[in-house]
């Protein structure tokens, strides 16, 4: 029997009440028998700096292997000034240094994304894909899950309230899976 596939989410969001958050969950709570999924927090990932590289974190330690133990990544993030925030940008560079020792080398991931404006994040999920493709990870290019309005969705709880939102979740987990096994085939 081939054991389940696995998968790493985080959302590049620090808030309690996150909307990303809140859509990781929800991708969590719908994934098949033959899948799970780990959600990584971010929180506690220092502010990059490259005189450091050499002796990461225990945090950033601990982020580079659950990547590198996952069969592929899903990603939520939140758009800041018309890009991805901050703490996911980085996440992403502590990921990936020091030069040749890159944990995202080669993933399989998926994106998605919630904010509060009307493109749902588009902007920060084109740069976020910018950034892919200098970390050599393999992003899924449909469905695009871009959650607009995500306050008149996501509900206090964080419980998404949008039958369509969560329709194309469901098809974006669904896709991540083909995309990642895929991946473990060609071993
Ligand atoms: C925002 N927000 C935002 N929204 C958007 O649609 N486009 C944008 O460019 C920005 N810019 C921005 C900058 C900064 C610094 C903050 C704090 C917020 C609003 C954003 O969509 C909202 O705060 C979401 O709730 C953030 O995602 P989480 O924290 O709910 O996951």
């Amino acid at each position: 029997m081939t054991s389940k596939l696995s998968i790493l989410g985080f959302a590049g969001s620090l808030r309690q009440g996150s909307y990303n958050r809140a859509i990781l969950r929800v991708a969590q709570e719908m994934l098949p028998a033959g899948a799970k999924m780990e959600i990584f927090d971010l929180a506690g990932i220092p502010l990059f700096n490259q005189d450091l590289e050499m002796e990461p974190t225990e945090k950033v330690r601990e982020f580079k292997a659950a990547i590198r133990a996952a069969d592929a990544l899903l990603i939520a993030t939140p758009e800041y000034n018309y890009s991805m925030s901050g703490i996911l940008k980085n996440a992403l560079d502590s990921a990936s240094r020091p030069h040749g020792d890159n944990a995202l080398d080669g993933k399989p991931v998926a994106i998605m994304g919630a904010s509060i404006g009307q493109l749902g994040t588009a902007r920060a999920q084109y740069h976020l894909r910018q950034s892919c493709v200098t970390l050599n990870m393999y992003p899924l290019n449909r469905p695009e899950v871009m959650v607009s309005s995500a306050h008149k969705k996501i509900d206090d709880q964080g419980r998404l309230t949008d039958e369509p939102t969560r329709e194309i979740i469901a098809k974006l987990v669904e896709a991540l899976i083909v995309w990642a096994r895929t991946f473990r085939a060609k071993g």
